[in-house]
């Protein structure tokens, strides 16, 4: 039985947000495969792709995820934006797309107080023209892979939380919001 849920979906959708909210409500715990990548790199994803390389960073991805399916069980994973491309992703758990257009996603990041950092840590966003494009690219490749796919626009990440619990019929724990 899938035990666990991946957050998949375009930088900025709020991923990482979602899945702190869904541990939250639901008294499962989170882990984000960026940070379980820094972790085992002891490096920084930007600091990866500039030392290292994409493809670096990809072969990381691909072990993170061999340990995921492995060892983790009951759990919300929240991933980055190229994470889905790993070949068991679907092995790992019940895989939901966090679905937003990419001036929302604009949008949103600049609305942010920490909006220049938010992009400075993503190489990927660096040309927006391309970021655009991988976003086109990708779109029918995440609705492809994805179990479930849940519209996040201009939406509160407590509205997403709770729209994705009851999808997935996940049990709310007691005194959660
Ligand atoms: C990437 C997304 C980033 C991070 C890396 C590559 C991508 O994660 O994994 O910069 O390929 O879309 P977020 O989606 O959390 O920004």
């Amino acid at each position: 039985m899938k035990t666990n849920i991946v957050l998949i979906g375009f930088m900025g959708v709020g991923k990482g947000r979602t899945a702190r909210a869904l541990a939250e409500k639901t008294g499962m715990f989170a882990v984000d495969c960026d940070d379980l990548i820094e972790s085992f790199a002891n490096s920084k994803v930007k600091k990866i792709f500039s030392n290292l390389g994409e493809p670096e960073f990809r072969a990381l991805e691909r072990r993170v995820s061999v340990w995921l399916q492995k060892q983790v069980k009951r759990t919300i994973i929240s991933s980055g934006g190229g994470f889905f491309y790993v070949p068991n992703i679907r092995k790992i758990g019940t895989v939901v797309y966090l679905h937003s257009d990419f001036d929302m996603i604009l949008d949103a990041i600049y609305a942010h107080p920490n909006a220049k950092k938010k992009i400075k840590k993503r190489p990927l966003l660096k040309d927006l023209g391309t970021a655009r494009a991988l976003l086109e690219t990708r779109l029918p490749l995440y609705r492809d892979i994805a179990d479930i796919e849940i519209n996040v626009g201009g939406r509160s990440i407590d509205d997403i939380a709770d729209d994705i619990i009851h999808q997935l019929s996940l049990k709310k724990r007691k005194n959660s919001h």
